[in-house]
């Protein structure tokens, strides 16, 4: 259940809002979807991933073209999540790719996943409710979680910020957190396509403090992107498309198909 960011009291969910018993509202939005951001917190300009990257990430993900990272994550809850019912927070949810293909898994090997998505982009959480409308969905930072402490027991966060010290209070003793970061050497063929001079990804550190590392699992997968819309669309959801000229974005108008390299870590951690 979601939490009020006023007061902390748990959030009841009606037909049109959420309302804590003090009195706070939060309207759904057409799609369905809850804002949670206080409206100072929420002015700021640029808030998470903008539409054009949340389309893109939208059409390249429906191709299928990471669903090995997919499989590999349910593969992890299935693993080391040992309840049979759980409730499961997808941190940086985008527009849930991953946390729905996540749930049927589960739901093939009989754990029923009940499913929370929150993001700070409007955009992804919209994109989200279109495509798993049974999930609960809200506008929320990953500093700022509207959770309840050790309320959870999965929590996914992949290529999205991760907060240790939060994801520890919202999990349940014994709850795990699988995270998905980019290695050196994921998407360097379309790098070495734009850049005269590619370089490799820098790793982020993955070790979390107050939690414990339990499995660390690389995966590493040459991915064949078939056409130039589709070539565009991975360049467009990542970072290096803003960090790029427009004279070094035109170069992949040009290029028809490219085979690329994906590398995955995948990072399990354990909440004593
Ligand atoms: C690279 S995308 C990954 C989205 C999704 N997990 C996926 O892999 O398809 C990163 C996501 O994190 C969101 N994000 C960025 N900062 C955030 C924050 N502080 N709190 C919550 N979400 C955030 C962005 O809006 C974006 O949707
Ligand atoms: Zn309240």
């Amino acid at each position: 259940m979601f939490t009020c960011p006023n007061c902390k009291e748990i959030l009841c969910e009606e037909d049109k809002r959420y309302v804590c018993k003090n009195g706070h509202s939060f309207d759904k939005s057409k799609e369905g979807y809850v804002n949670l951001l206080l409206s100072q917190a929420s002015s700021k300009k640029r808030h998470g991933d903008d539409k054009a990257m949340v389309s893109a990430r939208k059409r390249f993900l429906s191709g299928d073209h990471y669903a090995h990272l997919k499989d590999a994550l349910a593969k992890k809850i299935i693993a080391f999540s040992d309840k049979k019912d759980i409730k499961l927070l997808d941190a940086g949810c985008g527009e849930c790719y991953y946390s729905e293909g996540i749930k049927d898994q589960l739901g093939k090997c009989g754990i029923f996943a009940d499913v929370y998505g929150i993001d700070i982009s409007k955009n992804a959480v919209a994109a989200a409710k279109k495509r798993a409308n049974d999930f609960h969905l809200a506008v929320a930072g990953v500093n700022k979680l509207p959770f309840a402490d050790d309320s959870l027991d999965v929590i996914i966060s992949v290529f999205a910020p991760f907060c240790a010290e939060e994801f520890s209070r919202v999990l349940s003793h014994g709850g795990i957190a699988v995270r998905a970061i980019p290695l050196e050497n994921h998407l360097y063929e379309l790098k070495a396509k734009i850049y005269d001079k590619p370089y490799l990804n820098e790793v982020t550190a993955f070790d979390e403090p107050p939690f414990e590392i339990i499995d660390c699992y690389d995966i590493k997968k040459t991915v064949h992107l078939p056409t130039n819309e589709v070539i565009n669309d991975l360049f467009l959801m990542t970072p290096y498309y803003y960090k790029t000229s427009e004279s070094d974005q035109k170069k992949l108008f040009q290029i028809q198909s490219l085979d690329v390299t994906t590398e995955f870590r995948i990072i399990t951690y354990k909440k004593h």
